[in-house]
């Protein structure tokens, strides 16, 4: 499952962001990004889980990367992107939750990207329906150098394999580099 040199899928993401000129005591408003815009001409460690507020991606997956995040910009990363497939309010939550400064919170809503990517696993067994397969990416300039996917890539996985798509992995694979 390969992923090697080929493109990001072109894709955009529903996105909410603070303006101080919309009035009342929810200053937010709607913000297309495209994957160019993330993407384009940078060199981006983008990671991927299951979903928000889920007991591994809130005390490891995440907060390793948010721990990291100095170490992956001395690596000459420009941005380290945390996607999962919830919507733009449940990702605010969590990052404001778990007090997450650093990392960019891309909410897949759509599950656009993540089954364009061959990533999209159903977790009805669980209730979720429809979600990510963990796995970790270094993307240069909209094209995936390398990728960690976790071993078993399944629907309704009985299991959450979480081995190879964290931060320590990730900071292993870029210092060999
Ligand atoms: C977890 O992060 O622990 C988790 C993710 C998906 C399903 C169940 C648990």
């Amino acid at each position: 499952m390969t992923k090697q040199w080929q493109q990001v899928p072109n894709v955009t993401f529903k996105t909410r962001v603070r303006d101080e000129s919309v009035s009342g005591d929810n200053p937010f408003r709607w913000q297309d990004v495209t994957t160019h815009d993330i993407f384009q001409n940078k060199r981006i460690v983008l990671f991927a889980l299951p979903g928000a507020f889920t007991p591994t991606c809130t005390t490891s997956h995440l907060p390793g990367y948010e721990e990291h995040y100095d170490d992956f910009k001395a690596l000459s990363i420009d941005e380290v992107i945390c996607l999962s497939v919830n919507d733009a309010f449940v990702m605010f939550q969590w990052r404001k939750y778990l007090g997450v400064s650093k990392i960019f919170l891309l909410p897949d809503g759509n599950a656009e990207f993540t089954r364009k990517m061959g990533m999209l696993v159903d977790k009805s067994n669980l209730g979720f329906g429809m979600r990510s397969w963990r796995y970790s990416m270094v993307v240069q300039d909209e094209k995936i150098e390398e990728m960690f996917i976790e071993p078993g890539f399944t629907d309704n996985c009985p299991t959450d394999p979480f081995e190879i798509s964290g931060a320590d992995a990730m900071l292993a694979y870029l210092k060999s580099k």
